[in-house]
């Protein structure tokens, strides 16, 4: 778990702005769900034999009753959306959130206790339509994160039927080479066959490369989903690859799996930026209607980390330095009427002298450093030294608050 300290908090800003920004150009409302859930509402939906359920939650009792803090954010969404009879209300549901989430895993770069998440769920659109639209706007929302390296893969793990027909498909192709496998996925093979596919293991991958795929077990519906899903994204220039081994580590999938990987020159093996799939029996399962869902979730930190894109460094725009002791007064009043304008001050009103004050307002970034001297209050004037342009100005009282706030709206033109 990690402090994440004011320098980085420009970078956090910038992502989670451009990810509200994306998700509400595409219809997306904003929902906040709590922090801690029932136990159960977990193990139901994420499924009793996954890493998460099994080894990674947060639970306690509290008062007889079990807790977990939210591993992910897709279950209690969806436990909001049946609460509080959503589908009465619209025929197609479209959310996004953020915030915390929290799974002991062993932490490593890009994975870790405490982590945040951008995340969008869609209920009520069967797609695949909708399923490209997201992906689509996870590629351009990267794009303008200047992530390197951005590759979608696709998958359709089909319906519960065909799911039930190629467990027992890999089941019989597996239990022949069961001594080849890690120990993990020999108990795997009992409780969870499909995570096998998963699995990092190196001696799992050379058996998992020959094991059959699930397309050849997808239903014609399966199989018409996803190729409508093909189409779209080929539709919209979305590049992507078809990745038939992909099966992802939740258990409450049906057809449509995607994942987005990027920057793993800088992330490694912790590469994917983010998860995705449909999972169209989930809110029947939570007692709601029948309603089909789909949605994504991206780790931010793994985004800070692969993103690219420049930031603001300044801290404030500028700084007012009083010098002597009759200029502190006038300062303090003149770094108010700046900030009724929209401009961010530091007043230093420790004193020091000049230049260990224009010292300080260049660690703060800003452009502009306004010096009030004892002369300057007598005279009615405000020293402007513009610190990027190396300029200095000698500016009426009554005219600096409109001088400084026009140059500096000039600069972020
Ligand atoms: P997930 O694949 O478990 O899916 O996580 C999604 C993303 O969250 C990952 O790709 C990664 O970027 C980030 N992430 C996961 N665990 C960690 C960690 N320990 N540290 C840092 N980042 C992490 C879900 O959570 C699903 N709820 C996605 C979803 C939404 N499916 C449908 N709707």
């Amino acid at each position: 778990m990690n402090d994440v300290l004011p320098d980085e908090m420009a970078r956090w800003h910038l992502i989670e702005r451009l990810f509200a920004e994306a998700a509400r150009s595409y219809g997306f409302r904003e929902i906040r769900t709590p922090i801690v859930e029932p136990t159960g509402l977990f193990v139901r939906t994420i499924g009793e034999a996954t890493d998460v359920v099994e080894k990674e939650m947060y639970s306690f009792t509290h008062r007889d009753e079990a807790l977990t803090l939210r591993p992910e954010a897709t279950a209690g969404v969806a436990r909001a959306y049946v609460e509080h009879r959503v589908h009465t209300l619209e025929p197609v549901t479209k959310w996004f959130c953020t915030g915390p989430m929290f799974r002991a895993e062993k932490p490593q770069r890009g994975r870790y206790r405490q982590f945040y998440q951008l995340d969008c769920e869609i209920f009520g659109d069967p797609g695949p339509g909708c399923d490209a639209e997201l992906i689509d706007m996870l590629v351009g929302l990267f794009d303008q994160l200047k992530i390197p390296d951005v590759r979608v893969l696709v998958n359709s793990i089909g319906g519960a039927e065909a799911r039930a027909r190629y467990r027992d498909g890999l089941v019989a192709f597996l239990e022949p080479r069961r001594e080849e496998l890690s120990a993990e996925s020999q108990r795997r093979l009992q409780t969870n066959p499909l995570r096998i596919l998963d699995s990092k293991d190196p001696r799992d991958k050379v058996v998992v490369a020959e094991a059959p795929t699930i397309e050849q077990y997808l239903s014609d519906d399966d199989r018409a989903h996803f190729d409508g899903l093909v189409r779209a994204l080929t539709a919209l220039g979305v590049p992507f690859t078809i990745d038939p081994h992909l099966v992802r580590g939740l258990d409450y999938y049906t057809r449509t799996l995607f994942e987005i990987k990027g920057a793993s020159a800088k992330l490694g093996a912790g590469d994917t930026l983010v998860g995705g799939g449909r999972y169209d029996n989930m809110i029947e399962e939570l007692g709601g209607p029948k309603v089909p869902a789909i949605g994504f979730a991206s780790g931010i930190e793994r985004l800070i980390i692969a993103s690219e894109a420049t930031v603001p460094g300044a801290i404030v725009d500028a700084y007012i330095a009083p010098l002597g002791a009759s200029a502190v007064e006038p300062a303090l009043v003149l770094g108010r009427d700046l900030r009724r304008e929209g401009v961010a001050v530091e007043v230093d009103s420790r004193g020091g002298s000049l230049k260990s004050q224009l010292r300080r307002a260049n660690a703060l970034s800003c452009g502009i450093a306004l010096i009030l001297g004892d002369s300057e209050v007598e005279s009615g004037t405000v020293q402007v030294k513009d610190l990027a342009a190396h300029t200095q100005d000698s500016i009426a009282r009554a005219e600096v608050v409109r001088f400084v706030s026009d140059r500096l709206k000039a600069r972020s033109r």
